[in-house]
């Protein structure tokens, strides 16, 4: 594997890593595009929605009882735990994920900026309070806050902008990073998909880890095809030839 993330991982550069989807199926979560991501012969985004909660939050907030007893079966694999221990090695690390499973907390990483909210959380629909709450049944369905109104998801769906600050705070990640790792996102759902390419203009070396070729792959200064639970962990751990 001919690589320069060994010399820029030797030298302790800021390092930010975007993942996707991708990272954690290995675990077993599925994928969001392709058939393993539909849910009862439905498309992820024609349930990720604010329009198809409003018309039916009850089905919503099956498919999110359904991926919440999937979930808590996964286990964080090589690639997650490869990244928490980069996160130990590195004085200055930054893990962006898009994804909602809380796969890399679990793994160990503690600066995880999850860019689209997490699963185990519900928001009120009324007053806006967020909570952990890790149930998959719930007395009743779709589950209410004590206010009387509708609980959310807190993830952001379909159509609906990130949070200003994460996105921020992203973005500041992004330009500040000497190496880029890209790992298991499709690269097409923005504004995610723009931070390599902004990294990349700042002087980032950015590197792909992915089984295909994506939108991003032409920015990318590598490109490491295969699983994540596979190149990640031999990529981050290799010798250093410079040293
Ligand atoms: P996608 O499902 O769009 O893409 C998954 C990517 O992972 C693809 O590029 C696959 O080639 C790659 N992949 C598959 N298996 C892999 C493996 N073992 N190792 C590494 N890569 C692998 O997922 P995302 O890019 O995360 O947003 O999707 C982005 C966003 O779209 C999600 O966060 C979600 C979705 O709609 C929201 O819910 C807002």
């Amino acid at each position: 594997m001919r690589t320069r993330v060994p010399e820029f991982l030797a030298r302790g550069s800021r390092t930010v890593v975007l993942t996707g989807a991708g990272v954690s199926a290995e675990s077993g979560v599925p994928t969001f595009r392709g058939a393993q991501g539909l849910w009862q012969g439905v498309r992820p985004e024609e349930l990720a929605s604010p329009a198809a909660f409003a018309q039916n939050p009850g089905r919503v907030w099956a498919w999110y009882a359904w991926r919440r007893d999937l979930v808590r079966r996964c286990r964080p694999n090589p690639a997650h735990q490869a990244l928490a221990r980069l996160e130990a090695s590195l004085p200055w690390f930054r893990l962006v994920t898009q994804n909602v499973d809380g796969l890399h907390t679990a793994a160990g990483n503690e600066q995880v900026l999850e860019l689209h909210g997490s699963l185990w959380k519900t928001r009120c629909t009324r007053e806006g309070t967020v909570k952990e709450d890790r149930r998959s049944t719930f007395p009743e369905m779709p589950p209410r806050c004590p206010c009387g109104a509708l609980l959310r998801p807190h993830v952001v769906w379909f159509g609906e902008t990130l949070a200003a600050a994460d996105m921020e705070q992203a973005l500041k990640d992004a330009q500040q990073a000497e190496l880029f790792l890209v790992v298991g996102t499709s690269g097409i759902v923005q504004p995610a998909a723009s931070l390599p390419g902004l990294a990349r203009a700042q002087g980032a070396h950015v590197v792909e880890v992915n089984p295909e070729p994506t939108p991003l792959t032409p920015m990318t200064d590598e490109s490491h095809r295969g699983p994540a639970a596979e190149v990640l962990p031999a990529l981050l751990e290799m010798e250093n030839e410079n040293s």
